[in-house]
């Protein structure tokens, strides 16, 4: 998605989706995904192999092939968990943290920014909807029309049950569950259980996760003496919260604010 139609979208203004460069975007991701789901028996790194292409965004090679199965395995155990069949409109919108589980039938219009945080799960016949069209029919007019989209993003240490929807635009916070056919149209705050439609938060959980690992990893533009050094951060998950931080966000601050981490692969987590 390199044209004006594409960064219109991803700035979440109206945009036209049947320009040449977006139908042939979209064909890839399609092309990518039918050879994916028609992998069959195949071995992990050959499905993490075939995520990639779907994703589309990272060309860097994988570590080396290792002759034991298992050992390659946990080799790539950080790489997205992935049941087939699965679909993505483009593909190059969607970024999946470490460890990632989705089941299949997983569908995701990735129009806007599309992020999982790291461990979450998803059950099956998820759909995530960022994608969006505009409610007068004379403004939306078909193929012909404009259309637009809203950013989604889930924490990290999700789980979805299976059936969920989510609505362009929404956020679930850090450790929270929707449970299984919900509807998803606001916010859910972290650590909470959602369900039904539209999804209302049923209760708070109450969480034995260590408080420092209560947090969500940002990606950190930090302003040092020596200059800007990109990084990513550990961030508690109430403040991003209460500031309307996403995760995907490039923050721009200073040192003192952050604890960093050592892990500065730029991985999504
Ligand atoms: C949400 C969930 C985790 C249960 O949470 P819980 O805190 O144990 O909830 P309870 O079972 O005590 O139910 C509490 C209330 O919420 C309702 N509720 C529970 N799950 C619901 C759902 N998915 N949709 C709508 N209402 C739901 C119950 O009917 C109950 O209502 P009531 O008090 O009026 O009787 C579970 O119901 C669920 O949806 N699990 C998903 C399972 C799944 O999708 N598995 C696929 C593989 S990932």
């Amino acid at each position: 998605m390199t044209s004006t139609e594409a960064e219109k979208a991803l700035q979440g203004e109206l945009f036209h989706a049947f320009v040449p460069d977006l139908v042939a975007a979209r064909r890839r991701c399609k092309y990518a995904c039918d050879r994916f789901n028609k992998a069959g028996e195949v071995s992990r790194r050959r499905l993490v192999e075939l995520w990639r292409d779907i994703n589309g965004i990272d060309d860097a090679p994988l570590a080396d092939h290792l002759s034991d199965p298992q050992e390659d395995d946990e080799l790539l155990k950080d790489y997205p968990w992935i049941e087939p069949p699965i679909r993505v409109d483009y593909g190059t919108n969607v970024r999946l943290g470490k460890g990632v589980f989705l089941n299949y039938n997983m569908v995701i219009v990735d129009t806007c920014l599309v992020t999982i945080g790291a461990r979450t799960l998803v059950g099956p016949n998820c759909s995530i909807y960022s994608g969006t069209h505009p409610l007068d029919p004379a403004l939306r007019n078909g193929t012909a029309g404009p259309e637009l989209g809203k950013e989604v993003h889930i924490e990290e240490d999700c789980w979805l049950g299976g059936n969920v929807v989510l609505c362009p635009g929404v956020r679930v916070g850090k450790g929270s569950t929707v449970g299984a056919g919900s509807v998803v149209t606001n916010d859910i705050p972290p650590f909470h259980v959602a369900v039904g439609n539209p999804a209302r938060i049923l209760r708070r959980i109450e969480t034995s996760l260590d408080p420092s690992q209560r947090t969500t990893d940002v990606f950190v533009s930090v302003e040092g003496g020596k200059g800007v050094v990109e990084a990513i951060a550990a961030v508690d998950s109430q403040l991003l919260w209460r500031k309307k931080i996403v995760p995907a966000a490039i923050l721009r601050v200073s040192r003192k604010h952050f604890r960093l981490r050592a892990d500065k692969s730029g991985s999504p987590t």
